[in-house]
């Protein structure tokens, strides 16, 4: 009797923990693996450096690069901050396997390529080689599934900026803030997405990309996730029933976990605690309130206060009139003695705390007040940073230019599941634990 009941319940438990697999994405939705610039999975990773020294880097290097006002009209894309997430692509049949850099704040798909011997491959950047298996450069010679678009179908005035060269062909031509640029023929491949070990394939025919021949940009390529037409999450939705809904979970930048990015149904944010908030365009949500203890910071005259949610920066950037009333309010909680700060310009609040869970003992409750009533309960690890040994460092920053938008940086929504719904026109937040949202890669692969 009770051996008859185990038995059920174990294939009742069995039958659940398979159903996710077998079910593939049209159901189960399907995640990719997120890997940050400066983890041991990435080749860009660092090893000379110590962990701190790498979050170090990585906030200058985020920080350089965002938010630069457009002097003359020339720039057609903002990339959000600098090269923080990555991820793989396959393109082509047979597939080619290469580590793209994911963008929400872009909309275009671009790879690096080339047509076999009879154009030289765009040089390789000069940061790092390919980690082992994957390309660095897509040859479209070898694939049986490469087109070329003409320069006056829907295909080529849905990407941004085009034009027609010579023989008709739809020609892009992107810059990006910073000085990076990428330019070649706007194309049509098979891209081909693998879930999360032991998961299905997900397989979408004819996606727009760049064929980049030319190239001045530190990696091999980029997958543009902004609500743009060209976008990967627009022509993957047009493709398949995984809908216009993304999320990601982000780890801790001091834990070497992957982060997971969703789609389809498990890009829906369920988890206790989940608050949702309208979205305007290019992912930009309003700041009603902060709450910092007893002390709710507005701005003056009810005047709003639009961020833009991006993974691609680390810092948050806020106008000086929010910020300033909310360093006050965290000094006058946070009972710590000051330290020196590691890099002034960027950080002017450090405190010293034996880590983030001494932190978090004297850290007073932080909440976001969002529009539609969101609140996003902040916890230590999401307003400062652990940047040397015993010294947390604030990780908001004023904004850094007259005119240039706030946002909402990636430390504010690590251990957050973040989903963004096109669609409803929504991004909503929950608190989740990230570095176990991206199953393990088996060791081999590493
Ligand atoms: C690639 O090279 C072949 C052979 O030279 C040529 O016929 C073809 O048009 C080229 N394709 C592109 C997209 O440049």
């Amino acid at each position: 009797m009770v051996c008859t009941m185990c038995r059920a319940l174990l294939l009742l438990g069995l039958f659940l923990i398979l159903t996710p697999l077998v079910c593939g994405y049209t159901d189960g939705g399907f995640s990719v693996e997120l890997i940050h610039r400066d983890s041991p999975r990435s080749p860009f990773h660092d090893p000379s450096l110590t962990p701190h020294g790498r979050v170090l880097a990585a906030v200058q290097r985020s920080y350089a690069g965002s938010g630069s006002p457009d002097p003359d009209g020339a720039v057609s894309e903002v990339i959000s901050g600098t090269f923080q997430l990555f991820m793989y692509v396959n393109v082509g049949t047979p597939r080619t396997r290469m580590l793209a850099l994911v963008d929400t704040g872009s909309d275009l798909v671009w790879l690096r390529c080339t047509n076999g011997s009879a154009s030289p491959a765009p040089p390789p950047p000069a940061a790092a080689a390919a980690a082992g298996g994957t390309s660095s450069v897509f040859d479209l010679s070898s694939s049986s599934t490469y087109g070329l678009v003409g320069c006056q179908s829907d295909s080529c005035h849905s990407v941004h900026g085009t034009s027609c060269d010579a023989t008709s062909l739809c020609q892009y031509s992107y810059s990006y803030v910073g000085g990076s640029s990428s330019s070649g023929l706007v194309s049509t491949e098979t891209f081909t997405f693998d879930d999360a070990p032991g998961g299905p394939q997900l397989q979408v025919p004819r996606v727009n990309f760049g064929c980049a021949t030319t190239a001045n940009f530190p990696g091999y390529g980029i997958v543009g996730l902004s609500d743009g037409k060209s976008s990967l999450i627009n022509q993957m939705s047009a493709a398949t029933s995984l809908g216009r809904r993304f999320s990601y979970c982000l780890a801790p930048y001091l834990s070497d976990a992957s982060s997971a990015l969703n789609f389809g149904s498990r890009a829906t944010v369920t988890e206790p605690g989940a608050v949702t908030t309208p979205m305007e365009a290019s992912y930009t949500v309003e700041i009603v309130a902060v709450r910092v203890g007893n002390s709710i910071i507005k701005l003056p005259n009810s005047k709003r206060s639009p961020v833009i949610v991006d993974s691609g920066s680390m810092l948050t950037s806020l106008d000086g009139e929010l910020l300033d009333p909310i360093v006050e309010a965290l000094a006058r909680s946070i009972k710590l003695p000051r330290k020196q700060s590691p890099n002034p310009e960027l950080f002017s609040v450090c405190y010293q705390a034996d880590g983030m869970k001494a932190l978090e003992k004297v850290f007073p409750d932080v909440t976001l007040e969002l529009g539609g009533g969101a609140l996003v309960k902040l916890k230590a690890e999401n307003v400062f940073m652990d940047l040397l040994l015993r010294t947390v460092c604030l990780a908001i920053v004023p904004v850094k230019y007259e005119g240039s938008v706030p946002t909402i940086g990636s430390v504010m929504q690590h251990n957050m599941h973040v989903g963004y719904d096109l669609d409803k026109r929504t991004i909503t937040f929950a608190p989740a634990d990230c570095a176990t949202s991206f199953p393990s890669p088996p060791a081999s692969v590493v």
